[in-house]
């Protein structure tokens, strides 16, 4: 049995692909610091899978301490989440952003080689694309001009990949570039629990149909969009874990050093088709006012999948629908999130 490293494996997207992994037959261990996630997680994921998932509470970027993973695990494939992800707190914490995001990938390829590890997976995300609007963005898109720290930690891991990968021609790394996940696995044990206020759309809208928030604020109604709002492509988070399991099947055979793709479902949905949506999840009405337009964010952002199809055999299987119907079990279930 074929043995993945998962590094923030307790978070959102790790832990929906722990369980997609767990589907397809590997095995698989979790790194996590906990930094971004409750121990709980772990328990839910026993819930789902009947499985307890051999578990290490360290951070990555210690690679004297993640050296012992190596020891006692044979790895074939690594998939690295572990990083963090706040586009706000990065223009805040810039210096923690490039320590903690660029230092956990070196240690990880440090112990890749040490231990004569090949295949890697490392989460990116659609931000190196850039503020240019020529969409859909396939992966031949120019990669543009970052406007916060933490999308130039995406940027530059990248390019810190496409180097390892030239120095060491046994490597086969795939950068996958994630539109915008939502939703929850359908038991409705796990989903995306931020701590404090939500700045993303979904969490945000969750709260206010759950009652703990008053008010979704839209941020600008004068885009050049059909109905003003912004277009983004979200895609559902088990989805998305699907396609982690393509990327290693895919890591396994292929000859090229380094591979990207988008994953993403090709479709952009404004904010407020979004609301509408979850409106009819939820049953009830999502009170929403229109603000400013919030800075640095662009008027549409969506993937072309053609690649991903093509190459992977990954397309995407959930709508809107399914998305809002499963992020609201969610939060219908943990309304607090889960606990410490
Ligand atoms: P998350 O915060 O839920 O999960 C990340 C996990 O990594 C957390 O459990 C956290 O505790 C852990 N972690 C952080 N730094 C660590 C370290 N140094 N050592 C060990 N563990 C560490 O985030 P997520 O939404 O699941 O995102 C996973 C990855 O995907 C991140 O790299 C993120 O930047 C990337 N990504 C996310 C999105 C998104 O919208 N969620 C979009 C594009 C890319
Ligand atoms: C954000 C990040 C991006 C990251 C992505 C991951 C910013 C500027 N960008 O993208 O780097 O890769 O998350 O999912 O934070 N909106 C509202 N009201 C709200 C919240 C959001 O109207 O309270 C709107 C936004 O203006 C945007 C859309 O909803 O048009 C989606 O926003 P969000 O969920 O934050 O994602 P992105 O901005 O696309």
């Amino acid at each position: 049995m074929s043995t993945v490293l998962v590094t923030g494996g307790n978070g959102y997207i790790g832990s929906h692909t722990v369980i997609s992994l767990f589907e397809n037959g590997y095995d698989v261990v979790v790194v996590d610091n906990l930094s971004n996630s409750k121990m709980e997680v772990q328990n839910r994921l026993e819930k789902i899978t009947g499985k307890r998932f051999k578990f290490y509470d360290i951070d990555c970027c210690d690679a004297d301490k993640l050296r012992v993973v190596f020891e006692e695990n044979k790895i074939d494939s690594v998939i690295h989440f572990a990083g963090l992800k706040a586009v706000g707190e990065s223009v805040s914490i810039p210096l923690d952003y490039y320590s903690n995001n660029i230092g956990s990938m070196i240690a990880v390829c440090r112990l890749m080689t040490e231990f004569g590890v090949n295949n890697l997976v490392f989460s990116s995300s659609a931000t190196v694309y850039g503020s240019s609007e020529d969409v859909p963005f396939t992966e031949e898109s120019p990669l543009g001009t970052c406007t916060n720290p933490y999308g130039w930690t995406k940027w530059m891991i990248e390019q810190i990949l496409r180097d390892y990968a030239k120095s060491e021609p046994s490597k086969r790394i795939c950068l996958l570039r994630y539109f915008n996940p939502v939703g929850a696995h359908e038991s409705g044990l796990i989903g995306e629990d931020p701590r404090g206020i939500p700045n993303n759309l979904f969490p945000y809208i969750s709260k206010v149909a759950g009652g703990t928030l008053e008010c979704l604020t839209v941020f600008g109604d004068d885009y050049n969009t059909p109905d003003g709002t912004c277009l983004r492509d979200y895609i559902h988070v088990v989805d998305l874990a699907e396609g982690h399991v393509k990327a290693i099947k895919f890591l396994e055979k292929t000859e090229d050093s380094v591979s990207v793709f988008n994953l993403g479902t090709g479709k952009g949905t404004s904010v407020i088709e979004a609301v509408k949506a979850f409106e009819k999840a939820c049953g009830h009405e999502i009170k929403h006012v229109f603000g400013p337009r919030r800075p640095g964010d662009i008027a549409v952002c969506y993937a072309s999948t053609k690649k991903a199809e093509e190459v992977l055999g990954f397309k995407a299987r959930y709508g809107i629908d399914e998305m809002c119907s499963s992020c609201w079990k969610w939060q219908t279930m943990n309304p607090e999130g889960l606990k410490d």
